[in-house]
C-alpha cells in the first residue's frame, strides 16, 4: 500500500489468482486512482518483478519458494521481511525458531540461485503502522545484505514510506540479530497493550 501510494508499480503475488485480485483491488481502492497495483499468482508475479519481496509466514516459505525459484533471474533483488517466529509452527510469537543457517534470511540466501541477491529489511516494521495510510511509520528500517549496492537499492523503498528511516546494517549475518528483535517487539506489544512497537537507533550520523 505504501509503495503504491508513493507511485511504484506493485504486483501482489498469491498462491491463488483470486486472492491476488482481491488484495490488489483493496489496495487500489485504499490508495486511489494513482495506484498501479495488479495481482498475479506467485510465479507470474516473480517473473515480472525487478524486486521480489518475500512476505509470508516462515512455515509457508518452502512451499512458495519451490514455485518461484525456477523463474528467479539474474539481476533481480530479493528482499526478505520474514521472521521465523515460533507462532508460525504453533509456538509463541515472542520466540523464534532456531535455524542451522543462523536466520531465515541466511537460509533463503543459501538456497537462492547464485546470481540473485538477497537483502533482509523491514523485519522490524509493524504491518499495523504500514496499513494506516494517513499515519507515519515512526521507526528505523535496518537493511542488511552482503553487497552495499544491493542494500542501497532498498534505501529508496524505505524513503518512500513517510517517517521511516533506512539504516545500513551491514552484512546479511546481522539478520540473526535483526530477526530476534521482532520477537522482542511482539513481546513489547503484548506487555504494553499496543500493536505497533518499533525501533530507533540513536547516535548515527
Ligand atoms: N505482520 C507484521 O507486523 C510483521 C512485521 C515484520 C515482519 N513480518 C514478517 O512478514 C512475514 C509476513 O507476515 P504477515 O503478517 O503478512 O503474514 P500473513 O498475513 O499471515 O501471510 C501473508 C500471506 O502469505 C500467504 N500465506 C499465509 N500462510 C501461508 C502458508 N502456510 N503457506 C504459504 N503461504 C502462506 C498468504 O497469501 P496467499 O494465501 O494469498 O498465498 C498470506 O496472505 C512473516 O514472515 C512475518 O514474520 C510481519
Amino acid at each position: 500500500m505504501r509503495w503504491a501510494k508513493a507511485g511504484y508499480e506493485v504486483i501482489i503475488g498469491s498462491r491463488s489468482q483470486e486472492r491476488a485480485n482481491e488484495a490488489s483491488r483493496k489496495i487500489n481502492d485504499s490508495v486511489g486512482p494513482s495506484a498501479r497495483v495488479t495481482g498475479l499468482a506467485n510465479p507470474e508475479a516473480t517473473k515480472q518483478a525487478d524486486i521480489v519481496v518475500l512476505s509470508v509466514p516462515f512455515d509457508g516459505f518452502n512451499e512458495i519458494f519451490k514455485t518461484i525459484k525456477p523463474v528467479l533471474r539474474e539481476g533481480q533483488l530479493v528482499i526478505s521481511v520474514m521472521v521465523p517466529l515460533e507462532s508460525s509452527v504453533g509456538g509463541k510469537p515472542t520466540r523464534t525458531v532456531g535455524l542451522w543457517d543462523g536466520s531465515a534470511a541466511e537460509y533463503i540466501n543459501r538456497i537462492l540461485p547464485r546470481n540473485v541477491e538477497l537483502v533482509a529489511a523491514f523485519n522490524n516494521v509493524s504491518a499495523e503502522k504500514l496499513h494506516d495510510l494517513n499515519g507515519i511509520v515512526d521507526c528505523d528500517v535496518l537493511i542488511c545484505g552482503n553487497r552495499e549496492e544491493s542494500r542501497k537499492k532498498v534505501f529508496e523503498l524505505v524513503n518512500a514510506i513517510p517517517g521511516a528511516r533506512p539504516v545500513d546494517a551491514g552484512p546479511l549475518e546481522n539478520s540473526r540479530t535483526i530477526e530476534q528483535v521482532t520477537a522482542l517487539l511482539v513481546s513489547l506489544n503484548i506487555r504494553h497493550n499496543v500493536k505497533g512497537a518499533g525501533i530507533r537507533i540513536t547516535g548515527l550520523p
